[in-house]
């Protein structure tokens, strides 16, 4: 066999079993969400004893299923009872505003995840959903809700964003916010100044809960909506200083991000500043992954480059395109 070397030394099993042994832990983190483990702590049933005995499971699993979790770091044991952790007190209550089970139950995890030869084999994408589909919206505002319920801790990180693309609040700046889902860079423009007007796009259900935080921040007469798909909704002319696009334009093929970005071109007024923001290029570790996810979640998105972009936005019309710190994207229209 090709680079077989009968001198060789064995190798250890060390990262397939790591590999092995991360199946056991999701799986018993599944079993958690499903039987609202933590749910069944913070109301009281904090023993394997009280849970066996109220909710009628098996004693030895739900002693194990309590110490994984407790291996896991989603709990803590002093004797024979259980507490939650500040994470899973957040994160794993049903319930709770911030709660994240359903989003983590979400198929695409589970099931999704056991297709993915397929996908690749055949090179059939979507695995299932569009990933900007509108049967999306339930999980984009379980994700959202966290945010929702904190929005002033994202608002620092937002406002070091506008610095660092040299964007002022000022009266009379109109921002498009295409995509917007809880809308925090947006809204951190409008927060720093009563005079900017913010227009969100987004699918209406998304809107309204948005717009509902916004309202508790006192900012909602700043703010207009053009609900429903990015695609059909107008835009349009010359009525805006500022697109924003945070997070969507890897969702898309490059054809589909020029056509975007030439509606966006005709939206802006001469002068005006169109920022692509994409998870997909910063630099980070789990940038494979980010590809892999959406290779399997959307028909034709991708990670692009800064010099991918760039192509895209100078055909829509853009010029001056900038790479900052190889975060966020900024051109112009002039
Ligand atoms: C990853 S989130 C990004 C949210 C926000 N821009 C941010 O940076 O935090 C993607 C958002 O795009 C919205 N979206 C995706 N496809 C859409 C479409 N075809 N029409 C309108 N909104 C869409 C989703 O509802 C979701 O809120």
């Amino acid at each position: 066999m090709k680079n077989e070397n009968p001198n060789m030394e064995v190798p250890t099993k060390e990262i397939i079993g790591e590999l092995e042994y991360s199946l056991f832990r999701i799986g018993a983190f599944r079993a958690g969400i499903e039987l609202h483990l933590w749910g069944k702590i913070a109301s009281g049933e904090d023993t394997a004893a009280k849970i066996a005995d109220q909710e009628g499971w098996d004693l030895a699993g739900a002693r194990i299923l309590l110490d994984a979790m407790c291996s896991l770091k989603l709990l803590s044991k002093e004797g024979d009872h259980y507490n939650l952790v500040p994470e899973s007190a957040f994160y794993l209550v049903p319930g709770k505003p911030t709660y994240l089970g359903d989003l983590l139950l979400y198929e695409y995890h589970w099931d999704g995840n056991g297709r993915f030869s397929d996908i690749i084999r055949t090179g059939k994408r979507p695995m299932k959903d569009e990933a900007t589909s509108p049967d999306l919206v339930p999980v984009w505002i379980a994700d959202y809700s966290r945010r929702w319920t904190r929005p002033e801790c994202y608002f620092e990180m937002e406002k070091s964003l506008w610095q660092s693309l040299d964007i002022q609040p000022r009266d009379g700046l109109r921002v498009l916010d295409i995509a917007c889902g809880p809308a925090p860079h947006s809204m951190e423009l409008a927060r720093q100044h009563p005079g900017v007007r913010l227009t969100w796009v987004d699918w209406e259900e998304v809107l309204q809960t948005a717009v509902k935080v916004a309202g508790d921040l006192g900012i909602a007469g700043q703010i207009s909506l053009l609900p429903g798909d990015l695609w059909s909704v107008d835009y349009g002319e010359e009525l805006y200083e500022i697109a924003y696009l945070g997070d969507v334009s890897h969702f898309f093929g490059q054809d589909e991000n020029t056509l975007l970005f030439h509606k966006v071109h005709t939206a802006l007024v001469s002068g005006g500043v169109i920022v692509i923001n994409s998870v997909a290029r910063r630099e980070i570790e789990e940038k494979v992954w980010d590809g892999l996810w959406l290779y399997v979640a959307t028909a034709s998105g991708g990670l692009y480059d800064f010099g991918e972009y760039k192509s895209m936005l100078e055909s829509a019309g853009f010029t001056n395109v900038e790479d900052i710190n190889k975060g966020p994207i900024r051109a112009e229209k002039t």
